[in-house]
Formats: structure tokens, sequence, C-alpha cells
């Protein structure tokens, strides 16, 4: 085994590594010990190599399942009943489909143990929505998360030091070191953590555009070929869903803003969009299940249960159980907007939208205090921007065409400008691309 400053240089250098050297830096990763531990400086350097040089088939193999076993695993109880099952997305803005897809899931009676991220990038992250809810907490430990799919259905989680800690902290030193869009270090950090969960089958929302990790259709398709034939070798039943992020899911995006957005759903309202990628979700793990066979009928009954209150009811369930302080929930879902600064952007012209810009959203949700920058960055739950209208939406002149949620005056003054640029209004109705463009995988 050679030492960890080889390990750099040789990746560095485009050579493969030996299964031991990445077993040996996942140790170092996770080590306690300071004497054992890679220090930040040379995780990022690797990662930095790994992110010019690629991984092939077996080491991202090996990488996945190193950091799947850094810590403790869940197992279930069979029961052919209630399969175990989740989802997970590469991230985008205003990508949301998570929160209200868990409760759904659990009220079609599947299990649902979902292990999520914080933000990523310029990317919104699960956790990050979550603990914009008072109280909420997303650190859970393997008993407790057992115990609440059992009881409940679905549990919403974090890494921990004792569930896939070697993603917990290569995660944390990849959003700040600009290693995140690596397809090999993706494809090791989402299924370390969905193999730790004892999936049954498994849904992934591979995303690209101006707002993802991958900017082009081919490297999403790579990046999904990648997770799919990983994830079922290991003996999970995986789909991916390649799906559109040149413009923002939904009509907000942001933490807070993102979980009134989800309610919405629950409640049966919401944006077309976000509610057909939730429903599509839904539809094919029961389909990956052989609970429905045709994605037709599944569609159908996933639409009735959103459709009956049930899963908003189970996400009120899912936040007391996690230690949500539901009367003040209740009050800031009154409430709105939270954040002090409010600013609209208006169209300058009347017509129709034909560009929303992703990346542009989120690089000044991120500006805005609700993303990271560091690892000691604060987040501001209220920030955001909502009331987006949408690719294809006709506009009249000076009618908004978004709300932005700020901080403070200044922070507001600093963004609208660059808000602004993120839309185009043109005369003609454009014709908006599909969300969903390609399915690969089972
Ligand atoms: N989601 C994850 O969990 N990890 C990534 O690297 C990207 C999205």
């Amino acid at each position: 085994m050679s030492s960890f400053l080889q390990s750099i240089e040789a990746k560095r250098d485009g050579d493969a590594l030996a299964d031991e050297d990445i077993l040996a830096f996942v140790q170092g990763v996770i080590a306690d010990d300071a004497s054992a531990r890679i220090p930040d400086y040379q995780a990022a350097a690797f990662l930095m190599a790994v992110y010019f040089r690629g991984l092939n088939d077996r080491e991202r193999r090996t990488l996945t399942l190193a950091m799947r076993d850094s810590g403790e695993t869940l197992v279930f109880p069979p029961d052919p009943e209630r399969p175990v099952v989740d989802k997970h997305s590469t991230g985008g803005i205003g990508d949301k489909v998570s929160l209200p897809l868990a409760p759904l899931l659990a009220c079609l009676g599947f299990r649902v143990p979902m292990i999520s991220g914080r933000g990523l990038g310029i990317t919104g992250g699960t956790l990050d929505k979550l603990e914009s809810i008072p109280g909420f907490t997303t650190r859970l430990d393997r008993d407790r998360i057992l115990r609440q799919v059992d009881r409940l259905g679905v549990a919403m989680a974090g890494q921990t030091d004792q569930m896939v800690p070697a993603d917990r902290r290569l995660y944390a030193l990849r959003d700040v070191t600009g290693t995140v869009p690596s397809p090999d270090l993706i494809t090791a950090s989402i299924l370390s953590k969905k193999l730790a969960e004892g999936l049954d089958a498994l849904v992934l929302d591979v995303k690209f555009g101006s707002g993802a990790f991958m900017k082009e259709r081919d490297q999403a398709r790579e990046l999904a070929i990648h997770l799919c034939n990983l994830a079922n070798a290991c003996g999970v039943r995986t789909r991916a869903l390649l799906t559109d992020m040149d413009t923002p899911l939904g009509r907000a995006a942001g933490n807070w803003l993102e979980i009134r957005e989800t309610v919405e759903c629950l409640s049966g309202a919401g944006p077309d969009d976000l509610r057909e990628l939730v429903l599509s979700g839904a539809a094919h793990l029961l389909v990956l299940t052989h609970r429905e066979s045709s994605m037709d009928s599944a569609v159908s009954t996933a639409a009735r249960c959103l459709d009956s209150g049930a899963p908003l009811a189970r996400w009120n369930d899912l936040l007391a159980a996690q230690g949500a302080d539901l009367a003040q929930y209740a009050t800031l879902l009154c409430r709105d907007p939270l954040a002090p600064a409010i600013g609209e952007v208006h169209a300058p012209t009347a017509g129709y939208v034909a560009r929303c810009d992703a990346r542009i959203l989120g690089e000044v949700i991120r500006d805005l205090g609700g993303g990271r920058t560091t690892q000691d960055s604060v987040i501001l739950p209220w920030v955001g921007i909502d009331r987006i209208r949408k690719l294809g939406e006709r506009v009249e002149a000076n009618e908004p065409l978004c709300r932005v949620h700020a901080m403070d005056r200044a922070g507001l003054d600093a963004t609208l400008n660059r808000v602004v640029e993120a839309f185009r209004v043109v005369k003609d109705p454009p014709s908006p691309p599909p969300r969903i463009i390609e399915v690969i995988g089972n």
C-alpha cells in the first residue's frame, strides 16, 4: 500500500488506484485519531485529482462500497407488502421533489428511510430545507430511523458520524472546493447513502442544464448509466429519470419557500412540474416493485393517494416525530413573506417567458445566504425567490416575473439586476421542453 501522498500523486498523473489505497483513503477520512486522519488539504487535493482524472468502474465501485461501509447500515425485516424504497436527485434549483414524495410513498405502503444531503454548490439540499422548520431535527441514529420507518413509513435524516460518515465529511469538503461536478464522486456520494439504506428499489432524478452539475444531456446520461449499473449490480432495482434543469423546478426556490411549496403540493395544488415529478417518482417505484404493471395506472394510483390528503397528514406526523415545533410552524405558514426585504422583478415588455435561467437564480439565492460558500457559512432560511413565472407563460409589460426575498435592503438591491438577467420575454409563445426527457435503467 502506498502513502496517501503517493495516492494523490498517482491519481494526479492519471493512474488507477489499487482497491487497498481507496479503502485507506476512506478510513483516513473517517479516522477519529488525528494521527490517522487525512487532513482536509490532502483530502481536497485528492478530490480535485479525481475530478480531473476520473475513476474507472472498479475504482468507482470500491469507493462507493467503502463509503457505504464507513458507518452503520440499515437492515429492515423482510416484508413483501412494504418494500423499502427511496428517491434521490443529483441536485437542482427549486428541486423539492423529495419532500412531498417521501410521505406520499409512505401512504402508498412503502417504507422510506431517506438519507439526504445539504445544499451542494448552488443547488439546494433537502436537509437545509427541512431544517428551516423550527425544531425539526435531521440527526437521527440508526435505531430511531428503523423505529420511525416501521411506525410512520418514513424518516428523513442526514449522514452522521455513525451513518455514511465518509460522505458526511467529503460532501462538505466538495461543496467548498469546486469538486462537486464529478460523475464519479457524485455516484459514490449518492449510492453510498442509498446502499446504506437497505433498499429494494430506487428512483434517481439526474438533472442536466444550467442549474445542474451536468450541463449537457450526454454527461447526465453517462452519470445515470453509472448510477443505475452500480445500484442494480448491488441488488437495488434502480431507474433514473433524465430531467431538465435549465429553469428552476416549481415557482419557488430557497429553503423555507420550498417548504411552503411542498405543503401546496401535498394539498393537491402547487406547480404542475413539481406535481408531475412527484407522481412520476412514485409511479416508477410502484412499477419497479411490481405493485403496478403500467406507468399509466401507477400515476393514477399515486395521484389518487396524493389528492386524498393522507400524504399531507403523514407529512405533519413526520414533522412531529422529528421534533418540529408545530405551533410555530403553523404560524410561519400563515405569515408571508418572512424575510424583511422583498422586491419584484418586472417584465420589460408584454410577451411570453422564454428563459428563466436556473444557474443565475441559484447563484443569487446562495449569495443572499440560502447556500454556502465556506464550511462555516450560516444558512439563512427565509431568503429565496418565489412567484416565478414559468416558461411559455404570458406576461404583460411591468407584470412581476418573480419576487426576491432578502434579509436586508442592500442585499436585495445587489441582486435585483442579476435576477432581471435570468429572464427573457419574447413576442411569440415558445414551446418549453418536457421536464422528463428520458428514462434509463430497469
Ligand atoms: N447528491 C448527493 O448526495 N451527492 C452528490 O454528490 C450530488 C447530489
